[in-house]
């Protein structure tokens, strides 16, 4: 009977061998090239295999290999396939990129790309973005090298694009939703939806039951009234319960005054979610976007123990998966100093569960989108007083600068004088001017650069926007009739910078 389960649960795992991982939805009646004589049989080895590449997630596994191997009472263990999915081809296969065209460039070849494709669409001048999947490769490797047993479900709020979803599925990424359309967004690439968790504390009625109908049973909470929601319409649904972190880690978009159940809310809802016969599966908490204090995590993490000590307290099922939200930041050395306070807090907090018992997952947003996209953008007017330039450009507050406001982001500019410098286009070492940049509405709040220094520019060159992936096109608006939500985007693979490590 061992014996069978055990391969049972390896024939699940290997059916795909792939960078998925297991899936409730795989059948088991795929070919299975793989020999078993390569696990050991001895008792001491019953495990949950999971199939894992060499180069990044590790281990690559979702909702459903941690709930299986909950229940079977048996650990899991990776097995090393040796596919090297963070390659260009991955991404560029990848559904959502796929169809696309997809511009191989050296890592120095952005600027002739714009350039290039600023001379292909003159007679528009529309703004652009430009992505980098091999920005998103690199991202994924630094990733899987500092926080490699800690598996990131995108946050696909903070940039939707396709490409970036489908590259990120593509790389083993699961993804954290919070809405339906983002639900539906990612199960139109293809993604299992046991790779989504719908961490939004607090969900319309008619996103759970779509929720319960696709399959997405792995959910968050902080309040009674969202138990009895998801005990009415989605009642096989996990929990996740959203805690209030002790510190918001000095972030530059706390999310503790709205979400997050307080120290003494978590019995009564612990207990609510019990009688409601309701699994909760684990802990979550969001530290704040962009955390300065890094140190912010390590009290989330023992607060997220004290957690599952209360639940075994009150008789729970044992709790397998803590949440580590997101905050993360690539710029700098933010992720670094955040991923060795969390391994060591980990270690600290969760050892006895260590590596079997839990599952750590996280929900970066900031961390894969932001470097990834540039943007361009296209000087459509200008003013002289005295020695301070002003200019005007396609793109501003109500599209994709809104992060200035919301995600209180400072963007910077270079120039492409293409037009007016086609000899010197990013005008290296021409004189400067104290200047300040607006948006094209009629709107003074629309201002995107002031008292910054900029070439003497003029109508019709242009101002390349770089990181500008973050919280910028996903809230983009038409206000005034200037389509900044629809800004188009050309795909591009420079060499991915390496951080692998083999599992
Ligand atoms: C629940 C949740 N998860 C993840 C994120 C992503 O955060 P970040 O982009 O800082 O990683 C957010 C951002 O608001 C969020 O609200």
């Amino acid at each position: 009977m061992d014996r069978e389960i055990r391969v049972h649960c390896i024939t699940r795992c290997i059916t795909r061998q792939s960078k998925y991982g297991v899936h409730s939805n795989e059948h088991l009646n795929h070919t299975t090239p793989f020999k078993p004589s390569f696990i050991p049989f001895g008792r001491d080895e019953m495990a949950l295999y999971v199939v894992s590449p060499t180069s990044y997630i590790n281990p690559p596994r979702n909702i459903f290999s941690s709930t299986l191997s909950h229940l079977l009472r048996l650990p899991i263990k990776t097995i090393s396939m040796g596919i090297d999915s963070a390659d260009a081809q991955t991404v560029v296969c990848a559904p959502g990129v796929k169809g696309d065209k997809v511009t191989r460039l050296s890592r120095e070849g952005l600027t002739d790309f714009i350039l290039s494709n600023i001379s292909k669409t003159q007679e528009l001048k529309d703004p652009f973005y430009v992505l980098d999947l091999g920005t998103v490769v690199s991202h994924m490797n630094k990733w899987t090298q500092s926080l490699h047993n800690v598996h990131p479900f995108y946050a696909v709020k903070c940039n939707p694009h396709p490409a970036l979803l489908g590259a990120l599925a593509a790389l083993g990424a699961s993804f954290d939703c919070a809405s339906m359309a983002e639900i539906e967004a990612v199960l139109a690439l293809k993604v299992p939806a046991g790779r989504i968790v719908f961490a939004n504390p607090c969900k319309p009625e008619a996103h759970i039951k779509y929720a319960a109908s696709a399959g997405v049973n792995l959910t968050t909470f902080d309040s009674v009234e969202e138990v009895e929601k998801i005990k009415r319409w989605h009642p096989e649904c996990a929990l996740l319960l959203r805690i209030k972190p002790p510190d918001d880690g000095e972030a530059r978009c706390p999310l503790g005054p709205k979400y997050g159940a307080l120290p003494e809310e978590v019995v009564p809802l612990l207990q609510a979610a019990q009688a409601a016969r309701l699994t909760v599966a684990g802990v979550s908490f969001h530290v704040g976007s962009g955390v300065a204090n890094t140190s912010a995590y390590r009290g989330a993490i023992a607060a997220a123990r004290a957690v599952f000590d209360t639940a075994t307290r009150l008789g729970m099922p044992r709790m397998h998966i803590l949440n580590i939200g997101g905050g993360f930041s690539v710029v700098g050395s933010q992720f670094d100093e955040a991923a060795v306070t969390i391994n060591a807090a980990i270690n600290t907090y969760f050892d006895e569960e260590l590596p079997a018992r839990l599952e750590v997952i996280s929900e970066p947003g900031r961390f894969f989108a932001e470097t990834s996209f540039t943007l361009v953008t296209n000087i459509i007017g200008k003013r002289v007083r005295g020695n301070l330039r002003e200019y005007w450009i396609n793109d501003g507050i109500y599209g994709s600068m809104n992060c200035i406001l919301y995600d209180h982001a400072t963007v910077t500019a270079t120039p492409l004088a293409c037009t007016s410098n086609a000899a010197n286009p990013t005008c290296l070492g021409a004189k400067t001017y104290r200047s300040t940049v607006f948006g094209p509405t009629c709107d003074a709040l629309d201002t995107v650069l002031t008292e910054y220094q900029l070439p003497e520019m003029q109508v019709n060159d242009w101002l390349v926007f770089p990181d500008m992936g973050a919280y910028t096109a996903a809230a983009g608006s038409n206000f005034n009739g200037f389509k900044t939500s629809t800004i188009p985007t050309h795909i591009v693979i420079t060499p991915a910078t390496t951080g692998k490590q083999n599992v």
